[in-house]
């Protein structure tokens, strides 16, 4: 396995990140949500994590509806607000539909990762949610 491809097994306690309370402070997500795509595996997932860690609500998308569930589940064991959506990025509807079942369940979407790499000739819709 290359290390690019290890996947975090569980998200982090503030306890373990470096640097002072002072520091975490300058990147609290608290009260912000985000959508996460390619959240399923690799990027996605540890960007998710992140995104949680520091206090963000979290829609984890994917075309991998079971992947994105495991990641929704790690984000919820820290007490975060998670929500899995099936989504295939290169669908105009299905990405809209992704959209509102987000800001349904937040009311609001503040940050956007689309992280899906596609061939060239599959490029990803614009994820019109910010
Ligand atoms: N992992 C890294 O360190 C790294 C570094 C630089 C660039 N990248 C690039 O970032 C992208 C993601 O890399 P990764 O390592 O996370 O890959 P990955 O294969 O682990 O994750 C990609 C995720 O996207 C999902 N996905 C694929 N097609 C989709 C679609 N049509 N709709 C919705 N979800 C879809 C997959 O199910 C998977 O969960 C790639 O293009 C890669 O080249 C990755």
């Amino acid at each position: 396995m290359r290390s690019r491809e290890k996947e975090v097994t569980k998200v982090p306690t503030d306890d373990e990140f470096p640097g002072t309370e002072a520091v975490r402070g300058l990147f609290d997500l608290s009260g912000k949500a985000a959508i996460v795509t390619g959240a399923a595996s690799g990027l996605g997932r540890q960007i998710s994590l992140g995104l949680a860690s520091f206090g963000a609500d979290v829609a984890v998308a994917d075309i991998n509806f079971p992947g994105a569930e495991e990641t929704a589940k790690k984000i919820r064991e820290i007490d975060r607000r998670a929500m899995a959506i099936k989504v295939d990025v290169v669908n105009w509807s299905e990405v809209s539909e992704m959209d509102d079942k987000a800001r349904d369940e937040f009311g609001k979407i503040d940050i956007c990762f689309n992280i899906p790499g596609l061939d060239s000739e599959k490029f990803s819709v614009w994820l019109g949610a910010c």
